[in-house]
């Protein structure tokens, strides 16, 4: 158990730093925090700059989900204690210390800390996250669509590992309130450079 809570921590403070926030600042490009949909992700920094730079943001926020369940399951922590890593890197990625507690939606860090449950379990998150921002364009769609289903897909192919994804998707639907609204709305910026300004 100590082991869990020291590496839940570890977890917690690594997906506070912001890849996001700090890759803008060294780039000098707008905040993600204010600029754009105002969340420090990879989808906004991608609206603010471009598909390089996007994607550093992306692997590195995988990482940070990857790398703490990954230790955690060499060390021969139980399932329950890796979902507890998990959810702490999530958390950290949402609420970090290092900024405020005003983080992003952790989505690209869920996948992160799924990864290693298993490829089969990921090819399925990537692919329903593909068909859908193929079909509608919408990286938040894509997103809510995906960890909807995730507890699914979990359920089926490795239910010892529901509850930490059930969990995970509840944070990070909740956590696409504004998303949700605006897509009702019709207010949504589709993934593309020229919507950037209709934030
Ligand atoms: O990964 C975050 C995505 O689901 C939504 O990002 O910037 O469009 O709010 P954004």
């Amino acid at each position: 158990l100590l082991i869990t809570i020291i590496m839940s921590i570890l977890a917690y403070l690594f997906a506070s730093i912001s890849s996001a926030i700090l890759l803008c600042q060294m780039l000098n490009l707008p905040d993600p925090r204010t600029a754009g949909s105002e969340n420090p992700g990879a989808t906004n920094v991608l609206r603010l700059s471009n598909k390089p730079t996007a994607a550093m943001v992306l692997i590195f926020d995988v990482l940070k989900g990857t790398i703490p369940v990954w230790s955690g399951y060499f060390l021969g922590l139980e399932p329950v204690y890796l979902g507890v890593i998990a959810v702490a890197a999530c958390l950290g990625h949402m609420y970090p210390i290092f900024f405020d507690f005003k983080g992003g939606k952790a989505v690209a860090t869920a996948f992160g800390v799924m990864l290693p449950i298993g490829y089969d379990l990921s090819g399925l998150l990537i692919l329903t996250w593909i068909l859908v921002l193929k079909k509608t364009k919408y990286s938040s769609l894509a997103a809510i669509v995906t960890v909807s289903l995730a507890p699914i897909y979990t359920y089926l192919l490795k239910p010892i590992y529901v509850y930490p994804v059930l969990m995970i998707s509840i944070l990070i639907v909740f956590r696409h309130k504004h998303n949700i609204m605006r897509l009702i709305r019709g207010a949504e910026p589709k993934v593309s450079k020229s919507q950037k300004d209709d934030d």
